[in-house]
């Protein structure tokens, strides 16, 4: 039994079949229609979220199958003091994969430690994100045509961005990619990352300014601040519209520039933006409910049982 703590669980190889798998769901969605029927779904989210929830739900539905479960730590047994590995032994009996967000760094894979069935790590605390990741790594693939060569610029909240963190681990493994980090500097990315880059020999720098960079981007990687990691509002409050993406910075960038962003959107790009050519976040989100089909089709071996 397989479960997805981070993107780098499944080997380029392997994240390659997956994606084909996507396109393929994409292409030809009555094909998959009934591969899940009398299976189901569990997602247990601790935290909230709109996407990721709902496009894992639309993803198990599409598939034919069914889905249950919870979208507050509130509405649970935690709120009565159950540890989530009593809870998702329970859950093990009620459905055959599940998708956990927690606050808690590591509780994913606690859970699965003491799982029957898959579990997917539906994003911990600031740590990983790794669906997230399979959704931008689509992207990316099905827009740009590769996966490698090229400049990526990851704005913002460089430090709790979960996304972040699981997107440059998993670009690691891609040629002649050339990192720069956009941040403010209380926001920077986290020294483990720089030093696994500096280990790998692998091209990054760190900046404070946006337009300097701009013309260097073959992709833009936007980030909201993410307020709820924050240790006081006031640091918040000055920091959460340092990055303000506008019409006026597009200009500075190439003609074939994306723009990604993990959503939601809080102040970081103009909605004028959401006109222009390059902007990409919203056929990302699309992206991602075809990619964790994909996901739970591949975790709950459907293909070999076929083969
Ligand atoms: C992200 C998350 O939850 O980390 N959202 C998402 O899943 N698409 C990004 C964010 O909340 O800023």
């Amino acid at each position: 039994m397989r479960h997805l703590m981070n993107p780098l669980d499944f080997s380029v190889e392997e994240l390659d079949s997956l994606f084909d798998l996507a396109e393929d769901m994409m292409k030809d969605p009555a094909k998959y229609a009934d591969v899940c029927h009398g299976k189901k779904l569990a997602t247990c989210f601790y935290e909230p979220s709109t996407r990721t929830r709902l496009s894992f739900e639309a993803a198990m539905m599409n598939l034919g199958g069914n889905v249950l479960g919870f979208s507050s730590a509130d509405s649970s047994s935690a709120a009565k003091g159950e540890s989530v590995s009593d809870t998702i032994r329970v859950i093990s009996c009620y459905a055959d994969i599940c998708a956990m967000r927690h606050p808690k760094e590591g509780a994913p894979m606690v859970a699965a430690g003491k799982s029957l069935i898959p579990v997917i790590n539906a994003g911990d605390g600031g740590h990983q994100h790794p669906t997230q990741t399979l959704t931008d790594l689509l992207t990316i693939r099905s827009l740009k045509g590769r996966l490698g060569s090229f400049t990526i610029g990851l704005c913002g909240d460089l430090k709790f961005g979960r996304t972040v963190h699981s997107l440059i681990e998993a670009l690691c493994r891609y040629k002649d990619i050339n990192f720069i980090f956009i941040s403010p500097e209380e926001l920077r990315v986290p020294d483990y990352v720089t030093e696994m880059l500096k280990s790998r020999n692998i091209s990054f720098k760190e900046v404070i300014s946006l337009e300097e960079v701009m013309p260097e981007l073959d992709l833009l990687y936007m980030t909201r601040v993410q307020r709820e990691r924050f240790f006081n509002e006031e640091d918040y409050i000055r920091l959460k519209d340092f990055y303000i993406l506008t019409k006026e910075k597009m200009e500075l960038a190439k003609e074939d520039m994306l723009v990604l962003h993990p959503l939601p959107r809080v102040n970081e790009i103009s909605v004028e933006i959401d006109s222009d050519p390059r902007a990409a976040y919203f056929k990302q989100a699309n992206y991602g409910v075809y990619v964790r089909m994909a996901l739970i089709y591949t975790l709950l071996e459907l293909g070999k049982k076929e083969a």
